[in-house]
């Protein structure tokens, strides 16, 4: 516990010099005992260098994920739970949304063995190179309004990523996140369902976003990206759950529906839309997209005219 508080405060106090002496008061222990805890820190890698009197310093540049890291840089008080492998943060927090964990519980990986992605796909998830979190959400509204949790979410990753590396992501319908034209992240919703009452019980929101990464397996080389450039991962997971917090406790509003069509990458665009929602399974037909509804839906009209509002699940899109 003591290594995680000293870590949280060189994390608060990231690029500034922190002395030894002001860590023992503040955690009433000895200087000895934070001196050790610096040595394990630097030990776990992170880049701490000492300054004579002025005392411990983290540098700057440090992206190492982590519970004290997120916790230092987060404004609402929700529990995190922080792990370096897991096989899926989806499958964690529903395990742990099964067990009881409260509303907005977070689950956040450095790295997935087991990646999920929409439609049965998997979703490559390697060690250090992306933020890949989950939210266990316990649904206090309408379920109709699930949708719009994906369309709210998609605004908040894009947002934050702005606000935090001043990148000007895009948002392909439904939920994508591009990047000069390359996916950087995407997001699976799941539901729990209650088999008892009939009823959802939980939604598990999951996010993954590529960050430093420009090595990717063949299949996906050709359309995914990354985020670039110097930013702390725990800084865009914080902004990112404080985001996803404001929007969610606000889902009625809609406000973000107007986001969302200025970040669109789709409005106003030749589409292609495939009725299976799995492109390699279905003819497309080519639309033109012209709008979005307040339930996120996608207003399309086709060349014979004839206007639609595809809502996601069995549908997708991909750009003429
Ligand atoms: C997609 O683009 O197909 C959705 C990808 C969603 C990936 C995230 S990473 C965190 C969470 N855990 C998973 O296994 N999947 C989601």
């Amino acid at each position: 516990m003591l290594k995680q508080n000293v870590l949280k405060k060189l994390e608060e106090g990231k690029g500034t010099p922190i002395s030894g002496a002001s860590l023992a008061d503040d955690f009433e222990v000895s200087r000895t005992a934070i001196w050790k805890c610096i040595n394990v820190l630097k030990e776990e890698g992170y880049p701490i260098e000492t300054f004579g009197k002025k005392g411990y310093i983290l540098s700057k540049a440090s992206d190492i994920l982590s519970k004290s890291g997120i916790e230092a840089n987060l404004k609402n008080n929700i529990p995190i739970n922080v792990y370096d492998s897991v096989t899926s943060t989806n499958t964690v927090a529903a395990d742990l949304a099964l067990k009881g964990f409260t509303n907005f519980t977070a689950v956040i990986a450095n790295e997935q063995t087991k990646g999920k992605g929409r439609l049965g796909r998997s979703f490559y998830s390697p060690s250090a190179k992306g933020i890949y979190m989950s939210l266990i959400i316990k649904p206090t509204f309408d379920i109709s309004k699930s949708t719009l949790i994906t369309t709210a979410a998609s605004v908040a990753v894009a947002n934050s990523i702005h606000e935090v590396t001043g990148l000007d992501p895009k948002i392909k319908w439904v939920n994508d996140i591009f990047l000069d034209g390359k996916k950087v992240c995407g997001i699976l919703t799941e539901a729990i369902s209650d088999f008892e009452t009939g009823t959802i019980s939980h939604i598990i929101l999951g996010i993954g976003i590529n960050c430093h990464q420009s090595d990717f397996p063949d299949d996906i080389k050709d359309i995914a990206g990354y985020l670039g450039g110097n930013f702390d991962r725990n800084v865009l997971t914080a902004k990112i759950l404080d985001n996803l917090l404001d929007q969610l406790s606000d889902l009625d509003s809609k406000n973000f529906i107007d986001e969302y069509k200025k970040r669109s990458l789709v409005l106003d665009q030749e589409i292609v839309v495939y009725k299976s929602g799995i492109k390699e399974n279905s003819y497309g037909v080519n639309a033109t997209a012209i709008d979005i509804t307040n339930s996120g839906g996608l207003v399309v009209r086709y060349h014979n005219g004839q206007k639609d509002v595809l809502t996601s699940g069995e549908i997708s899109i991909s750009i003429a």
